[in-house]
């Protein structure tokens, strides 16, 4: 039992002391910032449709970087470089810096040819932007459950899911967890599917050696501030396909206005001029973290380990296991550790021990408010103009409903407990003392469980409906 009374209850907190989380950058981002800037170079990218436009379309990311000039339709000299570098690094023939994730994988999805009323594959639980992504050229979000284990798409539930309309899935490697990528990668070939993989929290998580985001035909990771690297803001679409990156590198780059008039229709399908473009002090930063990923990585899996083992064996909270220790050819990179509570076994609300652990110094998250069908836009199908678009415009009949994916409303409903401060700059001491919180209110539950009716009234409801007391959790993934 450790001593001392629970700080809900009034007693000494576990800690005092903010967790530190950040990106790990020092005097390399600046000097490329500043290499940039000497360059007079903040953007480069130059949009007028020249001769030779078709030519720099189909360049490979390395070829690109041997172009001398400054100006380029492919933009300035880091963001080539921040590509190609990308580009070797994940054995690629083509990076597309972007802006961010989510408009890559809207570019990513229109780029594999997801238009209006196709359908689009999503996994129930994940950040709001894998949806959004599907809703930006009108394709029509398909919810599907996932796996207990992995949390990512379950693949007898995609093969369910599939209509006449279905053109891709889109794979969520949710937390640095691989989705089974044999077997839906088995269904996409079968039933001739596109797969677009939403690699935000899973840079460097591995599938049979082959990195996340190059397992399927396109995949995009994010370099927001809370990812495992990051530019500030910024993703990258990644692919092997030369028509896939000369249609992304259009979407993102202001397509039509580089079009001239004898292309056929199938070349111009989605290629909607947008500006989606990676500035160049980002890919600055960029080219400075990547060098520093394995790093990183190395420092969350570390961290997630230390942690593992200070939770490990304790009532009422369960630690899936690591796909790095299993026998399926996945390895992931843990991006934040979840584990999955069970309210009977510790007789104890979710919500209260979230609660007790906070005033502990210890901030968890329960996941995602509600799945991603569960926001307004989907299940009052109100996206663009009041008239119900892109679902009425297309005579789609697909639905959403609480209660339609099981596996996924039970883990956000109830079991799942994130603990987000495995990065940098986190140290195993800090973990330790996480881990001596839960212990502490695990120990002390009984105690608790006895407060529960006179603390249940302090707690407030969020607008989701749920209880919270502890700090919100961190980031915007
Ligand atoms: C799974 C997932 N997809 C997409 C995004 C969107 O990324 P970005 O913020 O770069 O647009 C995020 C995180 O923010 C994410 O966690």
């Amino acid at each position: 039992m450790s001593a001392g009374t629970l700080a809900i209850l009034g007693g000494e907190p576990v800690r005092d002391r903010p967790f530190v989380v950040e990106p790990m950058v020092d005097g390399e981002e600046e000097r490329l910032v500043l290499e940039a800037m000497g360059e007079k170079s903040y953007s480069r990218y130059i949009g007028s449709a020249t001769p030779d436009i078709e030519q720099i379309l189909g360049l490979t990311s390395d070829a690109a970087t041997a172009i001398e000039s400054h100006w380029h339709f492919l933009g300035g000299r880091q963001v080539r470089r921040f590509a190609s570098e990308f580009a070797a690094g994940f054995g690629v023939e083509y990076a597309i810096p972007v802006n961010a994730a989510t408009s890559g994988l809207g570019v990513a999805l229109a780029a594999v040819g997801a238009g209006p009323g196709d359908e689009v594959i999503v996994p129930a639980i994940s950040f709001s932007a894998t949806a959004s992504a599907v809703l930006m050229f009108n394709s029509i979000p398909v919810f599907v459950d996932v796996d207990a284990d992995s949390f990512c798409l379950d693949p007898a539930a995609v093969e369910a899911a599939i209509t006449p309309r279905t053109k891709a899935i889109l794979i969520v490697h949710l937390a640095g967890n691989l989705a089974d990528m044999d077997a839906i990668r088995d269904i996409a070939a079968r039933r001739d599917l596109k797969i677009v993989e939403d690699a935000a929290q899973a840079i460097g998580a591995t599938w049979g050696g082959a990195p996340a985001g190059t397992l399927g035909d396109a995949g995009v990771f994010s370099f927001q501030e809370s990812k495992n690297i990051m530019t500030g803001e910024g993703g990258m679409i990644v692919t092997n396909d030369p028509d896939i990156a000369r249609r992304a590198r259009l979407i993102a780059n202001h397509g039509e206005a580089v079009l001239d008039d004898h292309h056929q229709p199938d070349d111009l399908a989605n290629i909607v001029g947008f500006n989606f473009r990676m500035p160049e002090l980002c890919a600055a930063v960029g080219r400075a973290q990547l060098a520093k990923l394995d790093a990183v990585n190395l420092w969350r899996t570390r961290n997630a380990d230390r942690l593992r083992a200070g939770l490990a064996g304790l009532p009422g909270i369960t630690l899936p296991p690591s796909q790095r220790a299993g026998n399926t050819p996945a390895a992931e990179v843990p991006h934040m550790l979840i584990a999955l509570y069970d309210a009977r076994a510790m007789g104890l609300d979710r919500a209260l021990f979230v609660a007790a652990l906070g005033a502990e110094g210890v901030a968890a998250g329960t996941g995602y408010p509600r799945p991603l069908y569960g926001a307004p836009t989907y299940l009052r199908k109100i996206a663009y103009g009041r008239r119900g678009c892109p679902w009425t415009c297309n005579d789609s009949t697909v639905a959403y409903h609480r209660g339609q994916c099981p596996v996924a409303e039970g883990l956000l409903d109830e079991r799942f407990l994130w603990f987000y401060h495995i990065a940098y700059s986190s140290t195993e001491a800090d973990m330790d003392d996480i881990a001596r919180a839960v212990v502490k209110v695990v120990d002390h539950r009984e105690a608790l469980a006895r407060a529960a009716p006179r603390l249940q009234a302090a707690l407030r409801p969020t607008d989701q409906g749920r209880l919270a007391l502890a700090p919100a959790p961190l980031g915007n993934d």
